[in-house]
């Protein structure tokens, strides 16, 4: 049993001595509950019924195609087997639906060609290519994005990146770490781990994104909290323009004022500027000690006092904090193998993931459990455990990493990562629920049956998810926009870490300014003439 932490037992590990999760969390064996869900291929888990998922053109008929793009010609096809391996190539009606189908299920293209490149030098003919007859182009990682972002929308050619997965090289002096676009960010965790590194973010989704894929929607994750975004910890990125340059800026420094630091439009461009190829990025000393808890609180008041006091009392080891709410456990407890892992006796109405890691053991099992007795001395918590081996901090990872994949088996979940101010946070959650109650929208046989928060209280972020039965313009319209009125009239962005793809795009105007957004545009066109760079998303088009 892991450690509870009610009166008479929460001492319990340090006076008898037990340790708190010996092992680092990191060494976990890779088939657990959330990981098993996960393929190194494209996500087939969910037998999803890849057919009947409306066109996304059919469910946003003001998208229209962009007919100054070229129809796929056979003559096309005959250049790129050229230049290709015909394994490399993928036609087949029933392999290119897992390309044109999003992870969600929502969004669903129509592109009658999969191109898997395997060098920098194939994707710079590709887009030369492409670029000389306007063809257009979407750039595919793992197609575990939740924005819609790296699936077609019409008949674009799907860029592949999962043939790109080679090392370059790591120096084991400053912890760079050069690769191709195509690793899979467990894959490349597991090297580092071999070498006493660590990748610097971690996602639910390790299992099947790829780095190159994490740099396109500068994803923030788990860890973001201590070991800060990819603007910081990418050192350098080989990108292909749109017209087949090939930039080469996989700099391993960690200083470089020479100019313009080109890498960091590309770092969050969705596809939209060019092909990310190869990632250089600043790879930290592995941990020596983990410390997992959870913990069970009343109200969202106690979460934010318990962030507070983490940030004081646990400082320079803390490495996550992570909340979710009643919703969720509900959902995980329900779909998912992980919910039977709750180690809480009740159900509570807000649940947070505290992580610890550091370098000295003892010194951190002293720093936490004088943290954790001042929250219960101060009935902060309701109940908690920190976890004794690492099965169980895997565990306790296991029910946050699940919500996303519960979220999805409740039906058809309309997502939000929005970031705002901490204190605002649940407020959002406790707004959007209240609205659909007023319009008679929530419940039993309504259109809605779950609001769910979850997310990065560290980061200030949050995971709204609404489940409704299907995807309905009546149901989108009830959402939206005044979520993203909300979260503007809240200081807040309407995307923290999932990027705009095709689902945030026209609401940019809520978290940028006009002039930004023209910049933004003049960016593209510049390195985008023919716009042939994952069109129809990220930018504003109406
Ligand atoms: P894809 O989905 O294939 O593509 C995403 C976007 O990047 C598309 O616009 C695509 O065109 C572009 N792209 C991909 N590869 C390249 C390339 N090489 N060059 C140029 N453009 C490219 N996100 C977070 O930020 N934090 C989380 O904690 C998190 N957890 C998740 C948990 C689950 C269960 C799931 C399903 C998703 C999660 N995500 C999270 C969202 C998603 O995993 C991330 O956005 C991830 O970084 C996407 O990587 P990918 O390789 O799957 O990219
Ligand atoms: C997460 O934090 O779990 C991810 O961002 C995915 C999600 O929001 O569902
Ligand atoms: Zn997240």
């Amino acid at each position: 049993m892991a450690t509870r932490l009610q009166s008479s037992l929460r001492l319990v590990a340090r006076q008898t001595g037990a340790t708190l999760a010996r092992t680092p969390v990191w060494n976990r064996p890779v088939a657990w509950a959330t990981r098993a869900a996960f393929s190194t291929k494209a996500p087939q888990f969910f037998a999803a019924p890849h057919g009947k998922v409306t066109y996304t053109a059919d469910k946003y008929p003001y998208l229209k195609r962009d007919n100054t793009f070229k129809k796929l010609s056979e003559e096309d096809v005959t250049y790129f087997k050229s230049i290709l391996v015909p394994s490399s190539i993928t036609q087949d009606s029933e392999d290119l639906e897992t390309f044109n189908v999003d992870w969600l299920n929502k969004y669903r293209g129509q592109s009658k060609l999969v191109l898997k490149p395997s060098s920098t030098e194939q994707v710079s003919k590709i887009l030369k290519y492409c670029n000389d007859h306007k063809l257009a182009v979407v750039p595919q990682g793992g197609n575990t994005g939740l924005v819609g972002g790296g699936v077609p929308v019409f008949d674009e050619i799907v860029v592949s990146m999962s043939n790109m997965n080679t090392v370059r090289s790591f120096d084991n002096v400053s912890g760079a770490l050069v690769c191709d676009a195509g690793c899979i960010l467990e894959v490349l965790d597991k090297y580092l781990e071999e070498r006493g590194y660590l990748m610097p973010l971690d996602l639910g989704a390790k299992g099947s994104c790829h780095i190159g894929g994490n740099v396109s929607t500068n994803a923030g994750g788990l860890r973001l909290l201590r070991y800060g975004s990819l603007h910081g910890t990418v050192l350098g990125l080989e990108v292909v323009l749109p017209d087949g340059t090939i930039l080469d800026n996989l700099s391993t420094l960690r200083k470089d004022n020479t100019g313009y630091d080109l890498k960091q439009l590309f770092i969050g461009a969705e596809g939209t500027l060019g092909v990310v190829t190869g990632v250089s990025i600043l790879a930290p000393k592995r941990p020596k000690a983990i410390n997992v808890a959870l913990l069970g609180m009343d109200t969202f008041d106690q979460v934010q006092a318990a962030f507070k006091r983490s940030k004081d009392e646990l400082s320079e080891i803390l490495s996550a904090f992570e909340f979710w709410d009643r919703a969720a456990i509900k959902l995980v407890k329900e779909h998912l193998v992980a919910g039977a892992n709750d180690p809480l006796e009740s159900l509570h109405n807000f649940y947070v993931l505290i992580e610890t890691s550091g370098s000295n053991k003892d010194h951190d099992d002293e720093k936490l459990n004088t943290y954790l007795e001042g929250l219960m001395g101060d009935e902060i918590v309701q109940d908690g455990v920190v976890a004794q081996d690492t099965t169980q901090i895997l565990n306790l990872w296991a029910i946050r990493e699940g919500i996303p994949e519960a979220c999805s088996k409740a039906g058809a979940v309309y997502k939000y990562d929005i970031s705002m101010p901490v204190p605002v946070l649940y407020q959002a959650v406790e707004d959007m629920k209240a609205r659909l109650v007023q319009s008679d929208a929530y419940g039993d046989g309504k259109l809605f049956t779950s609001v769910i928060g979850y997310g990065h209280v560290g980061d200030g972020n949050l995971h709204l998810n609404v489940a409704a039965e299907k995807f309905t313009n009546e149901a989108t319209a009830l959402i939206e926009p005044y979520i993203f009125e909300w979260t503007a009239g809240h200081s807040g962005s309407i995307s923290a870490e999932h990027g705009l793809g095709v689902s945030k795009n026209n609401f940019l105007h809520y978290s940028k300014s006009a002039s930004m957004i023209e910049l933004m545009k003049r960016f593209k066109e510049m390195l985008d003439p023919n716009g042939i760079m994952n069109p129809y998303k990220y930018l504003p088009d109406k």
